[in-house]
């Protein structure tokens, strides 16, 4: 994008209702070279504006090999996520981006790759899957543990089968809180930690969501020996700018929309659970 700080028209060419509260908007930038040449990675995101309203930094989901449309899955919990939630299929939003540090995907070749996530934390992460899936032969194991707070919090429940069939992949899901029926484990994310595998002296793994789940599944995975090396983190600060100029997504000496919002371990370690930061 020329102008980091001018959004580019996108039009919402399909809208899909996830859950209740969560929904996707699929986008394509008005201008089609802009299109055409706007290119991003796994974990990178979107400065999504509302015109009147405001903007907010939400996660490209989509398969980063598939420029047809750019989807972001987005939870309605305030101002301008609601006032998106709105909006239909024809109308216009802005987008900048894609803005960040994705995930270390050169790194995790030849890898075990274990994602972690629990919420909406799965968003940043399908785009990962989707690059693993299409380079199967270059990564090891897939292994994805997903954990929601209650069963109808669980959105894209057939991709996650869909993926649990395809060869060396297991698909681990939780819910801290079961509805009828639900077949899977009653519980947190990390507890599924124990049931999955992969081999922990050749995996790297990945986690977004609550900070507290992370750094509990950091733990968890150290204490099985894991280097802290191969543990990497997406986190979540509120953003203003997006480039590095503001401060407002200030994480100790780093800025989450252009150091991250992807971190090692080692570098986030000293902040993590630290308040104030
Ligand atoms: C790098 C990055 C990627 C992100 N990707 C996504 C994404 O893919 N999808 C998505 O839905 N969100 C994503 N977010 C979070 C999203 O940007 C915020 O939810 C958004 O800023 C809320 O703006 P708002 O104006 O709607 O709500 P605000 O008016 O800012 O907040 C309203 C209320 O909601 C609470 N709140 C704010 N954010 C959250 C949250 N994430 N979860 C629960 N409560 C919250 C606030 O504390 C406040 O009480 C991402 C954030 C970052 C930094
Ligand atoms: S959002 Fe402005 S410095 Fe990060």
């Amino acid at each position: 994008m020329p102008n980091p700080s001018l959004p580019a028209e996108a039009e919402i060419v399909e809208r899909i209702q996830e859950s209740e509260s969560i929904y996707t908007l699929r986008l394509r930038m008005t201008d089609q070279a802009a299109h055409a040449a706007y290119a991003f990675v796994p974990g990178q995101f979107n400065m999504v504006y509302l015109q009147g309203i405001g903007e907010v930094p939400i996660s490209i989901v989509s398969d980063p090999d598939d420029d047809s449309l750019l989807d972001h899955t987005i939870r309605a919990v305030g101002r301008v996520t609601r006032g998106l939630e709105q909006l239909r299929a024809g109308q216009r939003v802005g987008i900048r981006g894609p803005f960040g540090r994705g995930w270390p995907l050169d790194q995790a070749c030849g890898h075990d790759v274990v994602l972690i996530t629990g919420g909406l934390g799965c968003a940043p992460l399908v785009s990962v899957i989707n690059y693993v899936v299409r380079r199967r032969e270059r990564f090891g194991r897939l292994v994805i543990l997903q954990g929601v707070k209650h069963t109808d919090d669980l959105i894209w429940h057939d991709r996650y089968m869909a993926w649990a069939k395809l060869p060396d992949t297991q698909v681990l899901l939780a819910a801290d809180i079961a509805g009828q029926g639900w077949p899977y484990h009653v519980g947190l994310v990390t507890e599924l930690i124990d049931r999955a595998q992969f081999d922990r002296d050749n995996a790297i793994a990945m986690m977004c969501g609550p900070e507290r789940m992370m750094q509990a599944c950091a733990e968890a995975l150290l204490a099985r020996d894991m280097a802290a090396g191969n543990l990497w983190l997406s986190m979540e600060r509120n953003m203003h700018c997006g480039v590095g100029h503001c401060g407002h997504c200030q994480l100790g000496p780093h800025f989450v929309c252009k150091d991250g919002p992807v971190f090692n371990y080692t570098e986030l370690a000293p902040l993590l659970g630290v308040r104030g930061f």
